[in-house]
């Protein structure tokens, strides 16, 4: 018998952390990780084993399938958008051909043990484009149709591998005698920028709000890299991981849609700095434009709306702008940086 086991994918990158924290207080024991670089102690002592390699080893993934029953799927392992500016041809590699691996194993194990698999996928808000600022201002709160003209590597892949997860969920390989449908479980978040007390982002464009956060807490100099007007969602990690365990656990039948907008708060830069600097008087920011990054948050909304998620799964974050500061962000940053 294989052992059934929850995977990870980019376990060892910033929500990777957030799941494996709360999953495994939640008495979760049977969690496998993959990722490109071997796992911290943190996320070693909480899975039942961690592989570090590439998704788009499909020799490794075929170890996986073979060796285990895989129940779910979190699929977290991806480049982010400022990286993916960077080397684009890799970043669509990862970003769509790893889904892809992933999505093809998912089908592969529903198949072999004839129970759905569960496949939770990061979407971003970076599928949409606004075209201008005096647009972005205008919109407010876009829905999830609307404005999907990414402007980046990393949101053209997000947003096409929405389209491959609703594909695999519903219609593969519709023309073959054999049903499909329903034997990978999709489902999606299009999630703002996210703030964790705990990890530092690596490559996103969002990086500026916990940077500057961080910076702060350690007492160190910070350049935000965008204006102090530039504005678009966030929440905190607490929040997002939230949402993907409370999408997880809704019934299939009551989901109208794969793909969800989540929000909690949505801060200027300015405006953040102003919190910031509530706990941390002495917060050394220097705004020093990054005109190329700027341009990339000037293509995102201000706002989303998620109404659909609060009607389909009852989505309501925990945290505003000041509940974030007060109840998550600066006690646990404080005990962190305080006993370093
Ligand atoms: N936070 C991500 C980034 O900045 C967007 O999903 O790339």
């Amino acid at each position: 018998m294989r052992k059934s086991i929850i995977l990870i994918t980019g376990v060892n990158g910033e929500i990777g952390h957030g799941l494996v924290r709360s999953l495994y207080n939640e008495g979760i024991t049977n969690l496998i990780g993959i990722d490109l670089n071997a796992a911290d102690d943190f996320v070693t002592e909480r899975t039942m084993d961690c592989l570090v390699g590439s998704i788009l080893d499909r020799n490794l993934l075929e170890r996986l399938n073979a060796q285990y029953e895989i129940q779910a799927i979190f699929h977290m392992a991806a480049l982010l958008s400022t990286r993916a500016e960077f080397s684009p041809v890799i970043a669509h590699e990862v970003n769509v051909d790893g889904t892809l691996n992933l999505l093809d194993l998912a089908m592969e194990q529903a198949q072999s043990h004839g129970k759905p698999v569960q496949f939770f996928f990061p979407s971003s808000i970076a599928v949409y484009g606004v075209p201008s600022l005096a647009v972005k201002k205008k919109v407010g709160a876009i829905r999830e149709d609307d404005y999907r003209y990414p402007q980046t590597m990393y949101g053209c892949n997000k947003l096409y591998c929405e389209s491959l997860g609703d594909y695999y969920g519903k219609y593969y390989k519709r023309l073959s005698t054999s049903d499909s449908e329903g034997l990978v479980d999709f489902r999606a978040i299009r999630f703002p920028g996210i703030i964790s007390a705990h990890t530092l982002p690596a490559g996103g464009t969002s990086d500026y709000a916990p940077e500057m956060l961080h910076a702060a807490a350690k007492g160190e100099h910070n350049d935000c890299f965008v204006r102090e007007d530039a504005t678009i969602p966030f929440m905190t990690m607490q929040d997002a991981i939230l949402a993907i365990e409370k999408l997880m656990e809704t019934p299939k039948s009551e989901l109208t849609q794969t793909v969800y907008n989540i929000k909690a708060f949505n801060p200027s830069a300015g405006e953040f700095l102003s919190k910031v600097k509530e706990y941390f008087p002495g917060a050394d920011v220097d705004f020093v434009i990054n005109d190329n990054r700027q341009s990339i948050i000037d293509s995102w909304p201000t706002d989303v709306d998620d109404e659909q998620a609060r009607k389909d799964w009852g989505w309501e974050p925990i945290h505003d702008l000041d509940r974030a500061f007060s109840e998550y962000l600066i006690p646990e940053i404080r005990s962190r940086y305080e006993h370093k």
